[in-house]
């Protein structure tokens, strides 16, 4: 199986350690939950694995390739970039219309006009906005704005989709058809799927398996029912009882 592993991975900013994470093993075609309390480091380790930051030490072996983080180059990055994709809690719109905000992935790729209006096509029926495919992004609502980023997303097909509280800000209507997305492609294309969440029960629900991050560290990894049936460390167990506030 594929895996996808860290290695020693220390990330600092201006001299002060916020990750270090000795090693994790994530297994291809699953969804793992990652939780922990605001400030643990959840969100510099999407990006460190997104190569959107550039730690001072560590490796990573994804895609069958093994990469050494700190030395990785712009033109070694870009193709492995290439297999993931990121969707951050906040959509970001360009100027355009939202047929051409899905397809900017594939533009970047030189794929063909057919197979970029076939894809969108796709990408757009998944989140049921196909009606909005001629309006202008930036009227969209909040919500439909997030579905839109999730489209832009998967129209690349990626192997690995990192979402970072992708649903903090919508309404239950949006949150269960992003969920409904996320199952599907997770399911009929064995994407794997790290999820930041605060939203406990979205945990349950969507993950095989959870995370734990608690300053800077993993602190509890586990299937999803051991995670909240069972958890060992005192710092978990506070935290799904609520007690954990930072
Ligand atoms: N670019 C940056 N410069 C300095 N500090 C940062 C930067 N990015 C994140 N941090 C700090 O790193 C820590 C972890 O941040 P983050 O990964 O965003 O946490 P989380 O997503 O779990 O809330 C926080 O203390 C945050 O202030
Ligand atoms: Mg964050």
């Amino acid at each position: 199986m594929n895996r996808l592993k860290l290695k020693d991975l220390i990330v600092s900013f201006e001299g002060r350690s916020v990750l270090e994470v000795e090693h994790a093993v994530f297994d291809q075609g699953k969804i793992y939950g990652i939780v922990g309390p605001s400030g643990a480091g959840k969100s510099t380790l999407l990006r460190v694995m997104n190569l959107l930051e550039r730690p001072a030490c560590g490796s990573m072996h994804l895609f069958g390739t093994d990469v050494e983080l700190p030395s990785l180059t712009y033109r070694k990055g870009v193709p492995i970039q290439r297999k993931m994709a990121f969707v951050a809690q906040r959509p970001s719109m360009f100027q355009a219309t939202v047929f051409d905000n899905v397809a900017l992935g594939l533009k970047y790729r030189n794929v063909d006009k057919a197979t970029v209006r076939a894809r969108v096509e796709h990408a757009l029926e998944l989140v049921e906005l196909s009606p909005h495919a001629r309006q202008r992004a930036q009227t969209l609502s909040g919500g439909e704005a997030q579905r839109i980023a999730l489209a832009r997303a998967l129209v690349c097909e990626p192997e690995l989709l990192l979402l970072d509280e992708p649903t903090a800000s919508l309404d239950p209507y949006n949150i269960s058809i992003f969920e409904r997305v996320i199952l599907e492609v997770n399911r009929k294309q064995r994407t794997t799927i790290l999820m930041i969440t605060h939203n406990l029960p979205q945990a349950k629900r969507l993950a095989d398996a959870c995370l734990f991050l608690h300053k800077g560290r993993i602190v509890e990894q586990s299937d999803t029912d051991s995670f909240f049936r069972r958890p060992v460390s005192t710092e978990l167990q506070d935290f799904v009882s609520g007690r954990m506030i930072c």
